[in-house]
């Protein structure tokens, strides 16, 4: 029997827990015991989707909250250090690029406890994202790198990788796992949702914590809520940064909304705003345009095959794309790989 402790603190991570989940519960060799560290914990962030996504309840919740980086991450390694010595795994499993993560690598390396990481090899080269230092020292010091495409597996070449002592594999994107298998449940959200809307996501520090950059997103999407509806789920740190800084959004934005209801707004929307990484290929599993309201992607197949371009936080970027952009017509099949990601990890973790 393998024991395996899977790690989760944030919202995408619990959407990616749940899909492996579903694929380990099918093994009858294995033994999974989850971790929250807490970091995400309104109810529309967190227990909204271990309810309705049916996720195993976790064996630990932490409750570790707070939203200084450094205190945070230090109090969620000296936490998970403790249940992993009470545990005693055979591999420790990671999604992502969250303080959560960064905590769980650290914690787990040092008891030298096995660690798998998921979502591998993405980079944005933009050194002052907290989430490309979190991605950047997991890969380092985990065992098993699963990439969810070719150029994540590509940058960890570049870097060297095939030097350390990991094992790196292409296995696809576990969220297009997640999209196909949870499309039958999409369910349109509980709100006055017009036949014609776009779909906007904002969280990302760097657009919440450079005031320039949140007034000049907020001004583009009130402009274009004169001409369309904008259906905005909007995230606590936003809410937040908006309130704080005195700004006003022209039209109500609507609480966070769980994966079903993303689903559906995924389907009808006629295109995606977002700062969100997942949303981006989300958008793309859908086959809509999407503005990627950064400087740079880590998912730059879908700026190269003209299925998202980057428009950073310029209104006068932001409103010509919303004008011009349009989904590119040619297809490319399998950049996030075919489905199997799930499978293909929990194939290897029993190997
Ligand atoms: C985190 C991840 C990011 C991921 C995102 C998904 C890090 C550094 N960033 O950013 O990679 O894409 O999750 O959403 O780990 N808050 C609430 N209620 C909640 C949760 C958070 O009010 O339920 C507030 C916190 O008090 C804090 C901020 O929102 O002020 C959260 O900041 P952080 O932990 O960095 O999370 P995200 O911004 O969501």
């Amino acid at each position: 029997m393998i024991k395996i402790v899977t790690i989760v603190g944030a919202r995408p991570q619990f959407i990616k827990a749940a899909t492996l989940s579903r694929e380990i519960g099918k093994s009858a060799h294995m033994k999974e015991v989850m971790i929250h560290t807490g970091q995400h914990y309104d109810d529309t962030m967190s227990s909204i989707f271990f309810e309705s996504m049916d996720i195993k309840q976790p064996d630990y919740n932490l409750s570790i909250s707070d939203n200084r980086h450094g205190k945070a991450t230090g109090i969620m390694i000296e936490q998970i250090e403790a249940v992993l010595l009470n545990e005693s795994p055979d591999f420790v499993i990671l999604f992502g690029d969250t303080n959560s993560t960064l905590a769980g690598v650290i914690a787990a390396s040092k008891l030298n406890i096995q660690v798998a990481h998921i979502e591998a090899g993405l980079r944005s080269y933009n050194m002052k994202m907290p989430e490309e230092i979190n991605r950047i020292l997991t890969d380092r010091i985990s065992k098993i790198l699963f990439c969810p495409t070719a150029k994540a597996v590509e940058n960890l070449k570049k870097e060297g990788f095939e030097n350390f002592d990991c094992k790196i594999i292409q296995s696809g994107d576990i969220m297009y796992d997640g999209a196909l298998y949870y499309r039958q449940f999409s369910s349109k959200p509980n709100h006055n949702i017009k036949e014609e809307f776009i779909l906007c996501t904002l969280h990302r520090a760097e657009n919440t914590n450079n005031l320039n950059k949140l007034q000049e997103i907020v001004e583009s999407l009130n402009e274009l809520s004169k001409k369309i509806q904008v259906v905005f789920p909007i995230h606590p740190r936003t809410k937040k940064a908006i309130e704080t800084n005195g700004l006003e959004l022209d039209f109500t934005p609507v609480e966070p909304q769980g994966y079903f209801e993303t689903l559906w707004l995924l389907e009808n929307c006629q295109k995606v705003l977002t700062d969100s990484g997942g949303l981006q290929k989300e958008a793309y599993f859908f086959k809509k345009p999407c503005l990627v309201l950064r400087e740079e992607t880590e998912w730059e197949e879908l700026v190269e095959n003209g299925y998202a371009i980057i428009c950073g936080s310029k209104k006068e970027k932001i409103l010509n794309a919303f004008y011009s952009f349009r989904f590119a017509t040619d297809s490319v099949s399998g950049l996030y790989g075919d489905g199997n990601a799930s499978k293909i990890i929990v194939e290897e973790l029993l190997r």
